[in-house]
């Protein structure tokens, strides 16, 4: 075939695919961020998608799916350990979120990174029709850019890095540091959330490679100091399909639901609500304690206030995320033991997923949404229950160390998760906002979050992706 105008290159597939007894397909949404956003842009475009299907040694051929042209890429056992649970996720997915947990570095992790780095260049170069632009994503394949322009010189390779890129002080811990900034360099544009993590990325060029950069364009030059490619660094913060999530959140099934989840908890007078992957960058652990301690100081009492926390699965076989299981239902329990009454518990907590029908009733149901990340690229969540309160009602807590805090700082409750003090300070003020102040902040919320939307935020880094001269230009 002649091949895909626009391939979209991510770790995961936007579905999770099982087989069932006969061997056929059937699939359910996948979690995370990366796909709430990519989806709606490739289902509008008649792009491919090529991605990991969720399981171990799936062998699959390409389908469509929800609208969309899915491209499994297989990953054995082996493949799972070393590449996605080892290197991508205790080695990457820590030290690029400030050293929460110590990064583990190991050499058989980095050999598997980097050929299943290779493995995705692969289908992405056989998928991509001459001139094609490539969209690569996020840190599990930062090394296919580079790779795939070793295979295909005439697409256009863009880059974007969904998740915070540390400082020079904490990347050059890396032992590949290297070739991993190289891996990156392959691409034409590379995309950060935030200004802040741009600006890093462009001093670590400086500062570990020989190319020159002038503001934020780095031009590399051949070995023969003959032709030049400029590389572009720049920020463009992610969305979601605000109007489509507004949209379902205003409907009668939605609405009904929001006050059923009300009445099944007691009608509470105030509902607090955290949303997240169970991953110790969301500061779970800080946000209960906070409530726990406002319970225990009488600022707030059972049944008056409830906190619902939706933790979905995430990372199982990653040792930290086992640990951070234990603690948070740890101290749910201990929480619960003290606080709860007989029907009406202090925490409801629940390791699962819902649909997205479910999400929009819950974030319609809450008073106050809890975004208390200690680092976190965007934060999804909190534009969702934006995009979901178009009543202008409730408040959002939202932690400066997520990337929406650059965008929303100004409407939003600020606050630094790591001082419990003003953490506690902060839910009890959104908790007894004065309507008329959570309106006000609300239609401002809601303002930013309908106008850039997630079409917006691929429709700017194509754009800019597009204007980049594909050949390399002699000196
Ligand atoms: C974050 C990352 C994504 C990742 C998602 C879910 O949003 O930026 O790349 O897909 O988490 O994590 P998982 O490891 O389940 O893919």
């Amino acid at each position: 075939s002649a091949g895909y105008d626009l391939v979209v290159v991510a770790n995961r597939l936007p579905v999770d695919v099982t087989l069932d007894e006969d061997g056929k397909p059937s699939w359910t949404r996948s979690p995370g961020g990366l796909v709430t956003a990519l989806e709606p842009v490739v289902q509008k475009s008649d792009g491919a998608w090529v991605g990991w299907g969720g399981s171990a040694d799936l062998e699959l051929e390409p389908f469509d799916a929800d609208d969309m042209r899915l491209v499994p890429v297989k990953l054995s056992q082996d493949d799972l350990t070393f590449y996605y649970e080892g290197f991508s996720n205790d080695t990457l997915w820590p030290l690029y979120h400030d050293v929460i947990q110590p990064p583990t570095f190991h050499r058989q992790w980095w050999d598997a990174y980097q050929r299943v780095n290779r493995r995705f260049a692969d289908a992405a170069a056989a998928q991509a029709a001459p001139g094609a632009t490539v969209w690569v994503h996020d840190y599990q394949l930062q090394l296919v850019p580079r790779y795939l322009r070793e295979l295909r010189p005439d697409v256009r390779i863009g880059y974007f890095h969904h998740i915070p890129f540390p400082p020079l002080e904490i990347f050059a811990q890396l032992p590949w540091r290297k070739q991993v900034v190289e891996g990156l360099l392959g691409a034409d544009l590379i995309g950060f959330q935030r200004g802040g993590d741009a600006a890093n990325f462009v001093r670590i060029v400086r500062r570990l490679t020989d190319k020159t950069t002038r503001g934020q364009v780095i031009t590399l030059t051949d070995a023969e100091g003959r032709t030049e490619r400029h590389v572009r660094a720049a920020s463009f913060p992610i969305s979601i399909d605000s109007h489509a999530f507004d949209r379902l959140a205003r409907t009668p099934e939605v609405q009904a639901r929001a006050k059923e989840i009300r009445s099944e908890l007691g009608d509470p007078e105030i509902l607090l609500l955290g949303v997240d992957r169970l991953d110790y960058t969301k500061g779970i652990r800080h946000r209960i304690k906070a409530f726990e301690e406002l319970l225990e100081d009488g600022r707030m009492s059972v049944p008056e206030a409830t906190l619902v926390q939706v933790a979905s699965p995430s990372r199982e076989n990653v040792g930290a995320y086992q640990q951070l299981r234990e603690d948070v239902e740890a101290q749910v329990g201990r929480i619960n033991g003290e606080h709860g009454e007989l029907g009406h518990a202090a925490v409801h907590y629940m390791h699962h997923s819902y649909p997205m029908e479910e999400m929009a009733a819950l974030y319609l149901a809450a008073d106050v949404m809890l975004v208390t990340a200690l680092r976190d690229g965007m934060n999804l969540v909190a534009k969702e229950y934006i995009a979901a309160r178009s009543d202008d009602k409730g408040a959002l807590v939202l932690s400066e160390f997520t990337g929406a805090a650059d965008e929303l700082g100004g409407a939003a409750i600020l606050v630094n998760p790591h001082d419990i003090v003003g953490l506690k300070n902060a839910i009890q003020h959104a908790a007894n906002i004065d309507p008329r102040e959570a309106r006000k902040r609300m239609r401002r919320l809601r303002r930013r979050v309908l106008e850039n939307d997630v079409a917006h935020w691929s429709a700017s880094f194509l754009s800019v992706l597009t204007a980049v001269p594909t050949r390399d230009h002699h000196v």
